[in-house]
């Protein structure tokens, strides 16, 4: 949306239509000049010298984005903090419509109801959850229902909703921050989802940082997360594979079709005669994957586009298809050891949990699984089969490898061998049942 001077007495004051003055009209019915006199700045230098002067340094406060214009005039003094308001995203949208637009659009702002749609979610201690120590603490990048920030402020937490501040943090929301890889560090990181780690040490990492240290000159080509993922400064940011890489529908009848099967099986978003089930509306409801042909092949031309600034398209689609394929030999595995579970409970030698709806392992029991065997197969599922495709798509042939296929195929090799012990127990179970029966 082309941008609109709108005449606030202010030099240099240009906000986007719809903003700065209808919005400070509609939340704050109070002349500009009478809420800049109110003495915030003066108060708070003593109180969180820390916050003003980040304030100062932010384009903010070269364009009279007062304390006030955020946080509201009901606050004056020591005795009525409560009375501050809280900063929900669409606040900056009033006046940044265009970027408010595209992320509501993007996967991030579906992070705070992806968490909670996990079942292993409901029983995580709420500190972890909603009190952002855990879990929370990445997913508050997504945009809170009014209800869900009433909840949380009486119960858990008075700050982490305004999404915004997760990649230009408070209060310098500096663009210069946010385009910098660091900017994604706190959360794309460790389990299972080591981006940052897979990028800083591939080869687009490796020459970023020598062009930090002018080892390489300022203008060397040398990708970072937002080449790739926040194209143009798009702020809807959506990958073809997605978090899980399960997309649908499922290829022609062939052995990757039935490990995928498998898969989506055990993630309880097919039900065992392959129909969708409850779980799929969420998936859909989420954007969790790519659901037509059509939606995937968008995003993947889109990726090539970005490649294709310094790369061959060749060499792109090549590059990314060795992805796909890593996805592929990730499945068979995980699927082998899926159905070996599967048949542990079928035949009655595992107790299946209660709590699982069927009569199949639960992948999305995560670290809540009952035995050692199933919890095997959580981390085949989130920590190496994750780092196996992720790492072929970061180029980090480390993380590919050792951290990813190289355990994948190491938990196969342990499931298969707990899956003979407990039937070698079993069997004793049975024999010594036997034994005492005749006698
Ligand atoms: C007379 C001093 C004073 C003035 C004036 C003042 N504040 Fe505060 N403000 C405080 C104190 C004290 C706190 C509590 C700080 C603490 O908990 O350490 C506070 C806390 C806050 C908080 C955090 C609320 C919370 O729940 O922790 C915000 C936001 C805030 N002030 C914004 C403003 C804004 C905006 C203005 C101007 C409209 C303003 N303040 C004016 C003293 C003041
Ligand atoms: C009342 C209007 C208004 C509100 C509300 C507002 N901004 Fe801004 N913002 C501006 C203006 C004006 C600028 C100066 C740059 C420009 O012309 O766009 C700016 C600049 C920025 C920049 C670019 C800074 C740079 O380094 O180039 C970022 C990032 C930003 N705002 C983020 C936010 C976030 C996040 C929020 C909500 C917490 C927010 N803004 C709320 C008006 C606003
Ligand atoms: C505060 C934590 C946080 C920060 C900072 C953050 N992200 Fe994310 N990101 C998430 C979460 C959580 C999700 C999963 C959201 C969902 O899909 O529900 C996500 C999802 C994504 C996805 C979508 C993956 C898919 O499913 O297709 C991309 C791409 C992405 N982030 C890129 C970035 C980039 C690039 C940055 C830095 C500029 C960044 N993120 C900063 C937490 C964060
Ligand atoms: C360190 C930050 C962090 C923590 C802690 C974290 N997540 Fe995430 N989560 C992310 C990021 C980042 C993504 C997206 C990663 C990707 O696409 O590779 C994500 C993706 C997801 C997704 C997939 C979303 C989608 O729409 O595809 C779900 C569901 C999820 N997380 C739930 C949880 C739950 C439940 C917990 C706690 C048990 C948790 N996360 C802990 C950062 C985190
Ligand atoms: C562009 C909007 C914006 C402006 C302007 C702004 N704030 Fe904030 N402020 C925020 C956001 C966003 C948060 C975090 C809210 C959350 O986490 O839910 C916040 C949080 C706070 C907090 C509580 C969190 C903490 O770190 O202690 C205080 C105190 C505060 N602001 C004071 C101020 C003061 C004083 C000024 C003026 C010098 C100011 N703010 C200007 C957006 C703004
Ligand atoms: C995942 C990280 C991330 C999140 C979350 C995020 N931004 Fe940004 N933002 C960026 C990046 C990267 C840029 C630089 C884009 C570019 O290259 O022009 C940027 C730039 C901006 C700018 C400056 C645009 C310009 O060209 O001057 C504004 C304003 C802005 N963001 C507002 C917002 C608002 C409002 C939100 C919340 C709705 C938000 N951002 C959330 C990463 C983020
Ligand atoms: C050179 C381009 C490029 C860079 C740089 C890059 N990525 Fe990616 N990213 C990709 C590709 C390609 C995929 C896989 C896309 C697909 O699903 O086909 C991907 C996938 C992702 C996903 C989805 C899950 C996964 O890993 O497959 C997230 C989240 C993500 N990237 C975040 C990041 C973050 C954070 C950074 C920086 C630390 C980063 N990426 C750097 C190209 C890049
Ligand atoms: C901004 C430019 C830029 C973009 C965009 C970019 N790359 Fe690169 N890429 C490079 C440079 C420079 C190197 C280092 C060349 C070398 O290793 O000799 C590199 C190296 C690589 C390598 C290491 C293997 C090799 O040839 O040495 C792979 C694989 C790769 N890129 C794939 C991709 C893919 C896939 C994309 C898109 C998702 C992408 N790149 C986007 C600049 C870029």
């Amino acid at each position: 949306m082309a941008r609109q001077l709108i005449d606030t007495g202010f030099k240099d004051v240009y906000v986007l239509k719809g903003g700065l003055r209808e919005w400070t009209r509609a939340q704050f019915p109070v002349d500009i000049k009478l809420v800049h006199k109110r003495e915030c700045v003066s108060c708070h230098l003593d109180v969180t010298p820390g916050i003003v002067s980040d304030w100062q340094l932010s384009m903010h406060s070269k364009n009279m984005v007062s304390c006030s214009v955020c946080h509201g005039v009901f606050h004056m003094s020591e005795d009525d903090v409560e009375l501050a308001k809280p900063v929900e995203p669409e606040k900056c949208g009033m006046c940044h419509e265009p970027q408010w637009n595209q992320f509501k659009a993007g996967k991030h702002a579906k992070a705070w109801k992806a968490m909670k749609a996990v079942p292993a979610a409901h029983w995580q201690p709420m500190l972890l959850m909603e009190g952002m120590k855990g879990c929370g603490g990445c997913h508050k990048i997504g945009i809170k229902t009014i209800d869900e920030i009433d909840t949380l402020r009486e119960e858990a937490a008075d700050f982490g909703i305004a999404s915004c501040d997760s990649c230009h943090t408070r209060h310098t929301f500096k663009k210069a921050e946010a385009v910098h890889p660091r900017a994604c560090q706190t959360c794309h990181m460790g389990f299972d989802h080591p981006q940052w780690e897979m990028y800083s040490s591939s080869k687009h990492g490796v020459r970023f940082f020598l062009k930090q240290e002018n080892v390489l000159p300022e203008d060397a080509a040398a990708p970072v997360c937002q080449t790739c993922h926040m194209q143009g400064g798009n702020h809807e940011v959506r990958t073809p594979w997605g978090f899980w890489a399960i997309r649908l529908p499922l290829p022609q009848e062939d052995a990757w079709a039935a490990a995928r099967k498998k898969i989506l099986q055990a993630m309880g978003i097919l039900d065992l005669e392959g129909n969708p089930t409850e779980r799929f509306e969420v998936v859909k409801e989420l954007d969790m994957a790519r659901l037509t042909p059509e939606a995937w092949q968008q995003e993947r031309e889109k990726m090539i586009g970005t490649c294709n600034k310094c790369h061959s398209v060749n060499f792109a689609k090549g590059e990314l298809e060795k992805g796909d394929r890593m996805i592929r030999k990730a499945d068979m595995i995980l699927a082998e050891a899926v159905d070996i579970v599967a048949g542990l409970y079928a035949e009655g030698i595992l107790k299946k949990p209660e709590r699982y709806v069927r009569p199949f392992p639960d992948l999305l029991a995560l670290h809540e699984a009952a035995t050692s065997i199933e919890l095997k197969l959580f981390h085949m599922f989130l920590e190496h089969r994750m780092r196996a495709f992720q790492g072929a798509f970061h180029n980090n042939p480390d993380y590919a490898f050792w951290y990813g296929w190289s355990n994948l195929r190491q938990d196969l090799t342990e499931i298969k061998e707990m899956e003979k012990e407990l039937r070698k127990k079993k069997q004793k179970q049975t024999e010594n049942c036997n034994f005492q029966i005749q006698n």
